[in-house]
């Protein structure tokens, strides 16, 4: 008789010999296995990139049978912590339930009055992006303010916080990393510290990417070490974004720089206390912290007296809060972490693929306008040039966003259709102004106070009519990225 080790081993074995034949296009572009023929291969914008060691993770994990969060979840929170240099990442199962968790960890009646997200008060965030960076504020019962996008960085224009900001009201920032350019974390944190306020950093398409401070601005703003494993280089302190808020949120749908299926997660930056209230919303709202299949953590489980229950009622059934059941499954964490030791090549991989894009189309500017990292002033092939804010960053794109020209000879919309006609994913910037979208013509309607909007959002309306992006994921290979060059070029040649 086999033992089941040796079963498992055999089974193990077998699988990634079949994923090694049944995958080949989901293999990093940089492998010799991935075939493409222009014009009949699509080119998504995004895809799971990954190879046998995902998958044999995966059947490892489920034949373990664990199910619910469990051991693999723990060594994925604490490898992706250590990773960004965090104190805590908390699994959930998605980006959106990151961002659900991380504003109402905000609310907890565990912070003092002042500091707490209470009904009413206000939320300044973006007005074009990914709608669930924005609905956990409304769901809470808080009120989103927004303001409008640089068209260039796709992020936030800072220079509008202060009008945003309403004393006694105001008690966070709630903003995106657009497209993993990290916004300009400088002067939003420079306006959180002047007033107090709590900094969410959704950083869901962002894992990655750094930002620099001149080192006297980082250190007024409590920063004195670069993130474990970034190079110093004496004159800045860089940090991973994700890594400068109070809190921060990951996704890692496929799209994403590491995926795990469904999946995300909630940083907690440096306040181990926030950690207790976010993962008591992310299970159900209960005060007690055990593991999945663990009693008894805090070794006084029948001595509590909490609320107006009876004294000694079962801790692993009180409830300090009206929470949720957000967790993922464990098997999902086995594949997070196999992806989070190829994500190093994955970051590269983004970053070398927006530049061949922005090298192959550099002569085209008279029919687009490409984006810029924040503070960058400009690209040659050289590299970025910078402002004179001394701030500087180092983004591992999402996407490779442009924007079609109003003089140019064609619409956003043509070109989408065309490059979707050749086989070549794109998008809009998610949902555009979401102002326009009918989920808040709605809301306005129905309940005109929900939100505030600070002025007019012409940037954020610019991005929905003429941006629209490419994949830079590092499944694209050379060959894929030549033919979305060679079939632009060509589009704007007949025009
Ligand atoms: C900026 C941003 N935040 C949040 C999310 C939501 O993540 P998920 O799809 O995992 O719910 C996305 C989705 O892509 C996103 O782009």
């Amino acid at each position: 008789m086999p033992t089941p080790a040796a079963l498992k081993a055999e089974i193990l074995r077998l699988t990634r010999e079949y994923s090694a034949l049944m995958h080949r296009a989901n293999r990093p572009g940089t492998d010799e296995a991935v075939v493409f023929e222009p014009g009949r291969t699509s080119v998504p914008y995004a895809a799971r990139v990954f190879t046998e060691d995902e998958v044999e993770a995966a059947v490892g994990a489920t034949l373990d049978f664990w199910l619910t969060l469990g051991p693999e979840g723990a060594a994925f929170e604490a490898e992706l912590a250590a990773f960004l240099g965090v104190k805590h990442s908390l699994l959930v199962n998605s980006g959106s339930s990151a961002n659900l968790v991380a504003l109402s960890t905000l609310t907890t009646h565990k912070l003092p009055t002042p500091k707490r997200v209470q009904p009413g008060d206000e939320v300044i965030t973006v007005a074009a992006g990914f709608p669930t960076t924005v609905a956990p504020i409304i769901q809470c019962g808080a009120v989103p303010v927004f303001i409008d996008n640089d068209p260039v960085t796709g992020n936030a224009r800072v220079e509008q916080l202060e009008t945003a900001f309403t004393a006694g009201k105001t008690k966070a920032v709630m903003m995106a990393h657009t497209l993993g350019n990290p916004f300009d974390l400088g002067a939003v944190l420079e306006f959180c510290r002047r007033h107090d306020l709590w900094l969410i950093e959704d950083n869901c398409d962002a894992l990655g990417c750094t930002y620099s401070l001149p080192v006297a601005r980082a250190r007024a703003l409590g920063f004195t070490e670069n993130s474990p494993d970034l190079p110093a280089d004496g004159t800045h302190i860089t940090r991973y974004t994700g890594t400068w808020g109070d809190l921060s949120t990951q996704s890692f749908y496929p799209p994403h720089h590491l995926t795990m299926g469904e999946g995300g997660a909630v940083n907690i930056v440096h306040r181990p206390p926030l950690k207790t209230a976010a993962e008591s919303f992310r299970d159900w709202g209960r005060d007690c912290w055990c593991a999945s299949g663990v009693d008894n953590t805090c070794g006084k489980r029948f001595e509590w007296q909490i609320g107006e229950l009876p004294k000694g009622y079962d801790h692993k059934y009180i409830y300090s809060h009206l929470g949720y059941n957000l967790k993922p499954l464990d098997p999902q964490a086995a594949i997070g972490r196999q992806q989070l030791k190829k994500l190093p090549a994955f970051i590269a991989a983004r970053k070398r693929n927006w530049e061949t894009l922005r090298a192959g189309l550099a002569d085209l500017g008279d029919y687009f306008e490409f984006s810029l990292p924040t503070h960058a002033s400009d690209w040659t092939t050289a590299g970025f040039s910078w402002d004179a804010s001394g701030a500087h960053c180092d983004p591992s794109w999402f996407g490779f966003m442009l924007r079609v020209r109003p003089s140019a000879p064609f619409s956003q919309t043509q070109l989408a259709r065309h490059l979707e006609s050749k086989k070549i994913g794109n998008r809009a910037l998610f949902g555009g102004n979401l102002l326009r979208q009918p989920a808040f013509v709605q809301l306005q309607k129905d309940r005109p106070q929900a939100f505030r909007v600070v002025g007019a959002m012409p940037g954020a309306d610019e991005l929905m009519q003429r941006a629209l992006f490419l994949g830079t994921f590092p499944g694209l290979t050379p060959t894929m990225l030549d033919y979305e060059i060679a079939t632009i070029r060509a589009f704007v040649r007949s025009k």
